[in-house]
């Protein structure tokens, strides 16, 4: 299995034409959901898409909130993000999500209805004229880009949902096909193959 992002700037990563890696990561030596050791590290992934609209997809856990506000800022170079799309309220993807709606008040929640009951019962912030529902197969246009939401409940948590870039056929997949460790030894050390199969089942198994 051959892996590549291309990385443009020390923490910016290109992911595809506009579509940028906005994730960051932690050392191990703690237990992964209290309970999985984790000696590679976690990744923890989130994603910008800069099109007419603008999407952030997930923000990633509390640990990396320093680290992932400054991946995103740098993306958005002084812009304001339109969209945040919501995957899964796992607090290692939804952390952030009352920092960043606080900082962005004008930026509207996507996601699906159980995930706004979630969302409710974890961040006090006011909703009101900034959600945006989505269910099975809706689409939301960013411009160039258009994203599709699927619906993959207990994919770890009920509510989990995935979206489907359809230019660039993208699959941004929550924790289904989740790994641990850290991304550059994941997809950017050449010879890790066989330790990303390893791990990627230890995920499957334990998480998925
Ligand atoms: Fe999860």
């Amino acid at each position: 299995m051959t892996m590549e992002l291309k990385i443009r700037g020390d923490k910016m990563k290109k992911v595809a034409e506009n579509i940028f890696y906005a994730g960051a990561q932690v050392d191990g030596g703690f237990l992964f959901e209290n309970q999985y050791e984790v000696p590679e590290g976690v990744t923890y992934n989130s994603y910008v898409i800069m099109d007419e609209k603008i999407a952030v997809l997930d923000t990633a856990d509390g640990k990396v909130k320093e680290q992932w506000l400054s991946n995103i800022e740098e993306i958005l170079s002084g812009k304001t993000p339109d969209y945040l799309v919501v995957s899964h309220m796992e607090p290692d993807h939804a952390a952030n999500i009352g920092i960043f709606l606080n900082k962005f008040p004008n930026t509207t929640v996507v996601a699906n209805q159980k995930t706004f009951d979630i969302l409710a019962c974890y961040f006090d912030v006011d909703l009101s004229g900034r959600s945006h529902m989505v269910k099975e197969g809706d689409t939301l246009s960013l411009g160039a880009h258009t994203l599709q939401f699927f619906m993959a409940p207990m994919v770890h948590w009920p509510e989990v949902m995935v979206s489907y870039e359809q230019k660039e056929k993208i699959l941004f997949s929550a924790d289904a096909f989740g790994n641990f460790g850290k991304i550059e030894d994941i997809f950017l050390a050449p010879g890790q193959e066989e330790k990303w199969q390893e791990d990627a089942a230890r995920y499957f198994f334990n998480i998925v």
